[in-house]
């Protein structure tokens, strides 16, 4: 294996050593099993090939500045798979199994995970999909549960530097009482047309409004949004929007940094009024945003309005410091006085 240049990673299916799953099936997971063979065997009938019965997570784990390992917040992780497990209808592993295959994951491919010094992590990837060959639209109780990872440094190939996004006119992302909430492969399979017309035309992320009326904010097509006024941390609250750990995690950190707390609907002006806005979650921890455009159509030419909040490109304040604080605790640069770092022991 040729060294890998920890300080150029960015957010790629980095092919490493060994994979973790389980099979639930009669009732019950199979023996856990860590294999070097990087490929699954599907039924052609299996519910996810048809039916996208499918769900994932995405988490981190970090070498800390006194060698320590840790997982950020699994559990949460682990709570939000169950949930879409049961949005979808599927079985899910327990927190505690959930747990350990995302330590067996780290274990069995140590050489992938990033030393202290390099703003990079090993990014951990449980998956969970259907696999009982069907026809009809019912869920059955049988699933794979696989945890994979990858070394990760920068989702959009530079930290902490601002970004555009676009809201598209003619693409929503989740239908009003739909699985905008939910960590369902098939939330993600409707952005990538979209996100190919925004990257061609020079934009870096998609910010949806609700799908209903399009009157307020939701969220990023990878993340949540937050914005940023009188000292406020301000981000929606949507039914349609997936509850990011991060996000819940910046509202405490806000909070102790002396920053007011508002989790609210934000109608589509108040864009104009924000000094600072971004998006945060794990791949993207806190990008800010220097403008944001709504194309009508997004295909088309038109720009019907810009919301800029950092004229000058420069990253701002409050995301400044929500950034350092955040990836402080995480790197054990900080102490970690709400016990977000899992301890894993080698
Ligand atoms: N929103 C969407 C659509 C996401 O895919 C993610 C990533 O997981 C997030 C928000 C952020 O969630 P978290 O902070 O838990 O990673
Ligand atoms: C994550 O941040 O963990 C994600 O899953 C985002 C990814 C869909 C780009």
């Amino acid at each position: 294996m040729s060294k890998i240049d920890w300080d150029s990673l960015g957010f790629d299916a980095y092919r490493t050593r060994t994979v973790v799953k389980s099979h639930f099936k009669d009732g019950a997971w199979s023996p856990v099993e860590s294999t070097e063979t990087f490929s699954f065997t599907l039924d052609p009938f299996a519910q996810v090939n048809h039916y996208a019965i499918s769900c994932f997570e995405g988490l981190k784990a970090f070498t800390q500045k006194d060698g320590k390992v840790v997982i950020f917040r699994p559990e949460e992780n682990a709570r939000r798979m169950k949930r879409t497990a049961d949005y979808l209808g599927m079985p899910c592993p327990s927190e505690e199994m959930f747990i350990k295959m995302c330590e067996d994951c780290i274990k069995g491919n140590l050489e992938f995970l990033p030393p202290y010094g390099h703003k990079a992590s090993l990014y951990l990837r449980p998956l969970l999909f259907g696999v009982h060959p069907q026809m009809q639209l019912v869920p059955y109780p049988e699933a794979v549960f696989a945890v994979m990872c990858a070394p990760a440094g920068s989702y959009y190939g530079e930290h902490l530097r601002t970004f555009t996004a676009v809201i598209p006119g003619d693409f929503d992302r989740a239908a009003p009482h739909g699985s905008g909430s939910y960590k369902v492969g098939a939330n993600y399979a409707a952005t990538f047309r979209p996100y190919k017309m925004a990257h061609d035309q020079g934009y870096t992320e998609l910010l949806f409004l609700n799908s209903g009326t399009r009157e307020f904010v939701d969220e990023f097509g990878s993340s949540n949004f937050f914005g940023i006024k009188d000292n406020k941390y301000i981000t929606p609250l949507s039914d349609s929007v997936l509850p990011s750990i991060t996000n819940k995690s910046l509202q405490t950190v806000a909070e102790d940094l002396g920053m007011t707390v508002e989790k609210r609907p934000i109608p589509l002006d108040e864009l104009d009024t924000f000094e600072e806005a971004g998006a945060c979650g794990t791949a993207v921890v806190i990008t800010p945003m220097a403008r944001i455009d709504i194309k009508p159509v997004l295909g088309a030419e038109e720009v019907t309005r810009s919301f800029v909040f950092r004229p000058d490109n420069t990253v701002g304040p409050a995301c400044n410091a929500l950034y350092k604080r955040l990836t402080g605790i995480q790197f054990g640069e900080i102490e970690d006085t709400h016990g977000w770092c899992h301890k894993v022991d080698l």
